[in-house]
Parts: C-alpha cells; sequence; structure tokens
C-alpha cells in the first residue's frame, strides 16, 4: 500500500514529535514541510530527510492530501481556513483556534467543502485513557457522580525556547493544557452542558528564563488562574483548577472520577500511559491493566530523565485511515470545537458572574480497540 502523503505546516518546538512519529508509521508519510521562517523548514526537512517547500507550494501539491498545522494558537485559524481552501484535509495542533468564532468558521468551510478537521490532543487514544474509558463503559464504578481536574505549574518560561505564544490569546493554562483535561473527560463522560468559572492572572508580566530568550519579558494576556466547575450532560459535575501562579502544591492526581459504586484516578492527560487506579466500596486502589491497549509502552525520556508513552501523531494516523475507511476519526473537529466552547466558557463566566450553556455537543469518539500499534486503526 502506498503510504498517504502528508504536509506540515510550522516547524517549531513540537514539529519533531510529527516527524519521529510519522518516520515509525506504516500508513502515513512526510513528504514537505513549511514555516514562515523558510531556515526552520529547511533544517526539519535537512534532518528527517523530505522536501522543504514554501507554504502555497505545498499546498499546490497534488500528492499531499492531509496537511498538519503546527503553527502557533494565534495562526491556527487562519492557516487551517488556507488549507482547506486549497482542497485538503486538515490536522492542527490544540487549540483549534485562539477563539471560539474562528474555529467556527473552520469547521463551517470543511463541512461545505466536505473535508476533514482533525484535531490535538490524540492523547486520549492512548492506552491508560482507553483503560479509563473501559472502565467506565463497563459499569465498574457504578454511574459517575463528580470529579476533579487538576493543571498546576509555573508556566513554560523555564523551558520553552519561544514562549511568548502561551500567555498571549489562545494560551494560558486553561486554552493550552486544559484541551488534554477537557478532552479526556469528554471521552470518559460525555459532552458538557454548563459550567462556571473564576479567573484572574497572578503576575502581568512573565520573565523567560529558558535560552535562547533568557532575560527578555512577556506580557500576560490571558488569565493564568483559574478554577470552574463543569456539569455534564450525564448528570456528573467535575472541578477544574488550572493555574500557571503555583510554585508546589500537594493534588497529585490529574483527574479523579468518582461513581456510585466506586472511584478512579486517572494519569496525566498530557500523556498516553501510566497507571490508572480504582476502587470499590470500601477497597483499596488497583492499579488497572493496561497491557491489552495500544499506545502504553514508555518511549520517550522527558526533561526529568524519567520515561513517558509519547505517541503524539496517532490522531493524524487514525484521521488517515478513517479517511480512507468512510468512518468517523476520533480526534475530530466537533469534539475540539466543543472543547474550545469549554475552555472559553470559564472566563466569559467569571466576566459575567453567570453559568454559560454551551451551544455545542458532541458524540464521546469511538474507544480503540484492543491491540498493540497502528494498524487497530484499520
Ligand atoms: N511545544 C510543546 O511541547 C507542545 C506540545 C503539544 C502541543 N503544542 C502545540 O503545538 C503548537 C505549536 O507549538 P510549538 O511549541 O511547536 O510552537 P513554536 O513557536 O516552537 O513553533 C511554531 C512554528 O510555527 C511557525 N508559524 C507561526 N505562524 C505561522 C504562520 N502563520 N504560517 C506558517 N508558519 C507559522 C513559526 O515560525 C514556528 O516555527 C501550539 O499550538 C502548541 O499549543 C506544543
Amino acid at each position: 500500500m502506498k503510504k498517504i502523503q502528508i504536509g506540515v505546516i510550522g516547524c517549531g518546538n513540537i514539529s519533531d514529535a510529527y516527524f519521529k512519529g510519522a518516520a515509525r508509521s506504516q500508513f502515513i508519510q512526510v513528504k514537505a514541510c513549511a514555516d514562515m521562517r523558510s531556515e526552520a523548514a529547511e533544517q526539519k526537512a535537512a534532518l528527517y530527510g523530505f522536501q522543504a517547500m514554501s507554504i502555497d507550494a505545498l499546498l499546490a501539491d497534488p500528492e499531499i492530501s492531509i496537511v498538519v498545522n503546527l503553527t502557533i494558537p494565534m495562526a491556527h485559524a487562519p492557516v487551517s481556513q488556507q488549507i482547506l481552501k486549497a482542497g485538503k484535509h486538515v490536522y492542527s495542533e490544540k487549540p483549534l483556534s485562539a477563539t471560539f468564532a474562528e474555529a467556527f468558521t473552520t469547521l463551517k468551510m470543511a463541512n461545505e467543502k466536505g473535508l476533514r478537521v482533525g484535531c490535538a490532543p490524540d492523547t486520549f487514544l492512548g492506552a491508560s485513557h482507553q483503560a479509563c474509558r473501559r472502565l467506565i463503559d463497563a459499569g465498574t464504578i457504578g454511574q459517575p457522580v463528580g470529579g476533579a481536574a487538576v493543571i498546576m505549574s509555573h508556566g513554560a518560561e523555564s523551558w520553552h525556547p519561544n514562549p511568548e505564544f502561551f500567555y498571549k490569546a489562545g494560551g494560558g493554562p486553561v486554552l493550552d493544557m486544559g484541551p488534554y483535561y477537557i478532552t479526556q473527560l469528554v471521552n470518559l463522560l460525555g459532552p458538557v452542558k454548563r459550567l462556571a468559572g473564576l479567573a484572574t492572572t497572578g503576575s502581568a508580566t512573565r520573565t523567560i528564563t529558558s535560552e535562547p530568550l533568557n532575560g527578555s519579558v512577556i506580557q500576560v494576556d490571558v488569565p493564568t488562574t483559574v478554577n470552574g466547575v463543569l456539569a455534564f450532560e450525564n448528570g456528573a459535575n467535575v472541578t477544574l483548577s488550572a493555574s500557571w501562579d503555583v510554585w508546589k502544591h500537594n493534588r497529585t492526581s490529574p483527574i479523579e472520577i468518582y461513581g456510585t459504586e466506586g472511584a478512579m484516578l486517572g494519569v496525566d492527560p498530557n500523556f498516553f500511559g501510566g497507571s490508572p487506579r480504582v476502587c470499590s466500596p470500601n477497597g483499596e486502589w488497583q492499579e488497572l491493566d493496561i497491557s491489552a491497549h495500544p499506545f502504553g509502552t514508555p518511549n520517550r525520556e522527558l526533561r526529568n530523565g524519567s520515561m513517558a508513552a509519547d505517541y503524539r501523531i496517532i490522531g493524524l494516523i487514525d484521521m488517515a485511515m478513517a479517511i480512507q475507511n468512510k468512518r468517523p476519526h476520533r480526534a475530530s473537529g466537533a469534539l475540539a470545537l466543543h472543547v474550545l466552547e469549554v475552555l472559553e466558557a470559564f472566563e466569559k463566566s467569571s466576566r459575567t458572574g453567570e453559568f454559560m450553556t454551551l451551544s455545542t455537543s458532541c458524540e464521546r469518539p469511538a474507544p480503540v480497540p484492543l491491540g498493540s500499534d497502528e494498524v487497530v486503526f484499520c
């Protein structure tokens, strides 16, 4: 089978994960990359052995059917819409756009043209999150009633080489990290009905301590501490604490779900693996066996030296196979649009003092079949 040819626009920090992931795939292949900084595209092309092109040439290439948008959040909508205008399917990094209104236009355009939109995160397709999904679907913890999600650190200016976008529209802990958590909650519980939030900004500026911009100052345009409560259509309500103003905390469980017959401790939805736990009424925590699920084996060394499972790109591979097999893809535009509406609503609720009722909903993505690799998407 000839591999599906992919183009990539945006050759920054995260692009290596995609280029490495594509190199491991038997179904897709990167044909070319582009960036508004042509030197960035040329550097990645030389490193990974494909072509660097101008954005126009990449979009005009008839062999390329799907274009991956790895630009910064503020550029997601204009670049995705340019890709759709060129008649190609688009798979975007998160969030789908810096604003819900722009993302809505992107999906409308795709629907009119009969093209697909896919969007990160795809971490919820990982072994540990799918094991949690299977557990909830099997009724092991009964009916989910409540839960908690916690995102806490002191931001990205200590490690990202160009961290300004984290503090501009489309950034902040809610829009940057929130997609991982809300997507996994929707995967587990279904869509959100309404929510309320309180938002504040800890510091008006941030000083970069990473290289090469060490000492540069960023003006912060977004809330950096947000607390909220979400009511899901299935009746469960969940709290979200999201902050980049926290030096230290002791809330070690990223996602917890409490049901009528037990409780579940999820794992960091920024990764694909980890050890989720479950308990029955009055029981002890038991580790869930994730070994029958694909995409859970640790394969990447983190900055702290520990190993984690990172299969960023499988959402794109699922979309490529879904187009071929004429079935819905899992990391879909509709899911990402709903998640983006949720994320944006926290700040709106904080401003107005009111609960926000969501205008969008979505289907829960199909569970990933048991198996050992990307063949599960066939
Ligand atoms: N860095 C990470 O660890 C990480 C992890 C997961 C997701 N993401 C997401 O991936 C996206 C990119 O993040 P990054 O860290 O790679 O950012 P980055 O700033 O390192 O890279 C972005 C690249 O896009 C290019 N670009 C920007 N606007 C463009 C435009 N209009 N046309 C063409 N090229 C353009 C820039 O020149 C740059 O090379 C963001 O949405 C981010 O949220 C990043």
